[in-house]
């Protein structure tokens, strides 16, 4: 396991610190997938006067176990059903909470894929059956590869769209896959945790489609289009008998009280996410442009927020690990991609920030590139 990625995950600013120096806060993070305009404003006051005791007893009442009025709030924007609905402390409660509560014998993966998938199958015993995606193909899977997998698990985890890759398969393929799934049984559980980010995302999505796709169920994040990592809140869409199941099997209070207060706000800042949605695509195509013509990288195409890159030239072993070695000595995070199964020592990803900050990177690489050029250590 490389170092920075210790626990697993980029955004690690504890463990740059310790490796690198200087103070966790002054790192500029391009390896965790976080809007980068930060929380909307509408939260920020909606916190303080929780604290202030707008809202009395913020923390010094248990939060509702249901997450009602965020609940509701969603079921609203989403036009589904407030049954429908599950809100959790971040998608990856849910992640966890599906293979708990389905308790497939085999889990189906698609390398490179977010690595939570397989560490929950793993903590409960099940065995995983993996399919690698091609390169060639963008590492989306195909119909062919998807179908395999639902075929032969009990349960199928897909990143729609998926981490590393910010891409997503077709709808079409994801509609052919998940009435496959019905028929054969398999719980499909498609990870749209960075959906918002994606143009006509909510077209995309099987979201209105799951009273056709039953054993379909969907997972959501608001920490990274919403930029609350550090406060958790992510929700689960799908049939009311199964929301009822995993509600059954939560710890009731987690999610907080100022998390649902976040949520709520989240949802009414209209003016964040007109905002949030003009930032995206441009920056995205002006880093990725940025990123070529430094050269020495080729760009993976990506429909989010983040954008997979491959070394061009053989650096030797660790190369990925090494070039985030040199970028963390200057206080830059990029995530080292070799972790990924499926993946190796070419591949980082960097998360699309704001247009100073996306310069300040390319400024970082082109030196580490010149240094690397001329031969110096490394
Ligand atoms: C694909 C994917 N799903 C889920 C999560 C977890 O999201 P949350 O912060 O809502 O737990 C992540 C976090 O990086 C992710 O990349």
């Amino acid at each position: 396991m490389a170092e920075l990625e210790r626990y697993g995950h980029g955004g690690d600013r504890l463990t740059a610190a310790e490796r690198f120096g200087g103070r966790p806060e002054e790192f500029l993070d391009f390896s965790s997938n976080i809007h980068p305009l930060g929380p909307p404003p509408r939260v920020l006051e909606a916190l303080s006067r929780a604290l202030a005791g707008e809202r009395p007893q913020a923390l010094a009442s248990y939060p509702d176990p249901l997450s009602r009025r965020l609940r509701d709030k969603l079921a609203d924007r989403l036009s589904v059903s407030p049954e429908q609905l599950l809100v959790a402390n971040g998608a990856a409660e849910l992640i966890d909470l599906v293979v708990r509560v389905f308790r497939p014998r085999r889990v189906g993966v698609v390398h490179p894929c977010f690595s939570e998938y397989e560490r929950a199958a793993h903590l409960h015993g099940c065995s995983v059956v993996s399919v690698r995606a091609k390169e060639e193909n963008r590492f989306v899977p195909t119909e062919e590869e998807l179908r395999f997998l639902v075929m032969r698990s009990d349960l199928v985890f897909l990143g729609c769209p998926n981490n590393p890759t910010g891409l997503l398969p077709p709808k079409p393929v994801l509609e052919r896959v998940a009435a496959e799934a019905a028929r054969s049984g398999a719980v499909l559980v498609l990870d749209e945790a960075f959906i918002d980010f994606v143009p006509g995302g909510e077209e995309r999505s099987l979201i209105h489609r799951l009273s056709s796709c039953p054993t379909t169920l969907i997972l959501r994040s608001m920490t990274k289009f919403y930029a609350l990592p550090g406060l958790r809140l992510g929700y689960a869409v799908g049939r009311k008998d199964w929301i009822e199941r995993l509600l059954d099997h939560k710890i009731p209070w987690s999610v907080n009280a100022l998390a649902q207060v976040a949520g709520e706000a989240a949802l009414e800042d209209e003016e964040y996410r007109r905002r949030a949605e003009r930032w995206g695509r441009a920056e995205r195509e002006e880093l990725a442009g940025w990123l070529r013509q430094v050269g020495a990288v080729d760009v993976f195409p990506s429909e989010t927020n983040f954008l997979l890159l491959r070394l061009r030239a053989a650096k030797g072993r660790g190369a990925s690990g090494r070039l985030q070695e040199r970028m963390g000595r200057r206080g830059i995070l990029i995530r080292d991609a070799s972790t990924f199964p499926g993946l190796d020592d070419r591949y980082v990803r960097i998360a699309v920030r704001t247009r100073r900050e996306n310069e300040r990177l390319i400024a970082a690489l082109r030196k580490v590139w010149a240094e690397w050029e001329g031969g110096g250590e490394g």
